[in-house]
């Protein structure tokens, strides 16, 4: 069988993002607005968002960055605390801009400090976003020390996602950036639906979770640009993700997870987490489709699935993918200097055609 030499889709949006704030936007806004119509904007900066009047002022200064011409839309989310006071939902709902809310484990990664450090305290915002329709989102790793770093994710799901599963069955939840087989197969079992016909329970998967397991943060020496949370898993844990993205279900869909980090912050004692991918987002997921004979599903899982789970209009658009890709930069400007993308150096199978108003 000939080899397709171009993918056209519908605009794909990123249902999982990391903007950074103030001059990185500068770099960030565009990288993905090049990419996506919208994204799901991150609140963990610091200090985190965590209300509504903060949300939009910070949607406001992602859309003074946005490219001359560009449309991309942030979805705005709230950061959850121990003390969110469940009023803070309704506003957030009647806002219009805010269209989740994200559930940190206090400690489990970046800028998570401020993030809940019991769940039970939290059982009333959940209420209030039970009755709203609101989405929770979740970083689904435990941080107890005793927990190996490689197992956080399946424990969260036995300790804590089956709880808040029970005590509010009508919650819609995002189980973020999923990176196990046990995590997969936790969505797979939930087949209830909300009052649209949309899942109740769904998942993202990023790209870098889809194209490499943990052997990557140490081929031949330590690799940084590979360390993320959650960590990348085995080899069975890749391909049962692979399995479940090109899979069809709508349980799954595009979450990129891109979270920015300066090079002199990754290429350290103590490097931060987290892999540069917005710049070549839908190219690195194509290249992981077609590895799976399964490019006809990307558009499902890239640009429908998660706008459907989000209540939202799918896009109009179109993007157009190109087979004959160009090589990823080794680096990027970026504040403090400079970042490395994910696969620096190497040469992508495809390549996404540049719409004339959007930067490249
Ligand atoms: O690798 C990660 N980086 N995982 C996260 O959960 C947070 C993110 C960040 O903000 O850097
Ligand atoms: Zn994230």
């Amino acid at each position: 069988m000939t080899q397709p030499q171009t993918l056209t889709i519908t605009r794909p949006d990123d249902w999982h993002l990391h903007l950074r704030d103030d001059a990185a936007l500068a770099y960030t806004v565009p990288w993905s607005a090049a990419q996506f119509a919208r994204a799901i904007v991150m609140p963990n900066l610091r200090p985190a968002v965590v209300s509504t009047a903060q949300a939009l002022d910070y949607r406001m200064r992602i859309l003074s960055s946005r490219p001359y011409g560009s449309v991309f839309e942030p979805l705005m989310t709230l950061y959850l605390t121990d003390s969110t006071p469940p009023a803070e939902i309704v506003r957030a709902r009647a806002s219009g801009v805010v269209h989740a809310v994200k559930l940190y484990p206090a400690g489990a990664t970046t800028n998570s400090d401020s993030g809940v450090t019991d769940l039970e305290r939290v059982y009333p915002v959940f209420e209030v976003m039970q009755a709203e329709g609101m989405p929770l989102l979740i970083h689904g790793e435990v941080t107890d020390s005793q927990v190996d770093v490689f197992d956080r994710e399946a424990v969260f799901i036995e300790r804590h996602l089956v709880r808040i599963r029970r005590d509010f069955p009508a919650l819609k939840i995002v189980l973020e950036h999923v990176t196990t087989a046990q995590a997969v197969r936790y969505v797979r079992d939930q087949t209830a639906l909300d009052a649209r016909g949309t899942p109740l329970l769904a998942a993202t998967i990023t790209a870098h979770h889809l194209l490499y397991n943990r052997n990557a943060m140490f081929a031949g020496g330590m690799r940084p640009h590979y360390y993320c949370l959650p960590i990348l898993k085995r080899e069975q844990h890749r391909q049962a993700l692979l399995e479940a993205a090109t899979s069809g279900d709508a349980r799954f869909f595009l979450g990129t997870d891109s979270a920015p980090h300066a090079r002199v912050l990754k290429e350290a004692a103590c490097g931060c987490a987290g892999c540069l991918t917005a710049p070549h987002a839908l190219e690195l997921y194509a290249h992981a489709f077609e590895q799976c004979g399964a490019l006809h599903r990307l558009e499902g899982f890239a640009s429908f699935y998660g706008a459907d789970f989000y209540g939202l209009k799918r896009n109009d658009s179109r993007v157009t993918l190109l087979r004959g890709g160009s090589t990823v930069p080794e680096r990027l400007p970026y504040v403090d200097g400079d970042i490395v993308p994910l696969d620096a150096g190497r040469t992508l199978d495809w390549r996404l055609e540049r719409s004339g108003s959007l930067p490249g």
